[in-house]
């Protein structure tokens, strides 16, 4: 066989294995976090304001949406799910820029 279409094959079928949030651009996510002050209210591994990103991405695991309903939860703020502390709204986030750290938030699922 053609090694040149072999490999062209071998990189399409590990493209299409790759989890979903393999596209993120992780350190462009975490540069976005720092900047718009996520890491103020939540730790990777620990509560600190916030629930930790390990405990969203695990709890959020599974469910087809997840990615757009955490980005909403950014963008609207969220209340009632985690404890008594509301999260504020985060209403000047452009929509790419939501659905990417919805998405860098279930990356940290163990
Ligand atoms: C002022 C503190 C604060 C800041 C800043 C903050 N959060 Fe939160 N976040 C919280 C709290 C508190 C909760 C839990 C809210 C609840 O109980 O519904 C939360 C919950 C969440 C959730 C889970 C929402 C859900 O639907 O279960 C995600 C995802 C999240 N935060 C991501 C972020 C990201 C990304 C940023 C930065 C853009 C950010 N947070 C900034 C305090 C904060």
């Amino acid at each position: 066989m053609n090694t040149l279409l072999t490999a062209a094959a071998a990189l399409a079928l590990s493209a299409a294995l790759a989890p979903a949030h393999a596209s993120l651009d992780l350190n462009k996510a975490t540069e976005l976090a720092k900047a718009s002050g996520c890491y103020s209210c939540h730790a990777p591994d620990e509560k600190i304001v916030g629930p930790s990103f390990k405990s969203i991405a695990n709890k959020y695991a599974g469910e087809a949406d997840a990615a757009a309903t955490l980005a909403q939860s950014v963008q609207n703020g969220s209340r009632g799910k985690w404890g008594r502390v509301p999260m504020p709204p985060h209403g000047s986030l452009s929509p790419a820029d939501l659905k990417l750290l919805g998405g860098w938030v279930l990356t940290f699922k163990d």
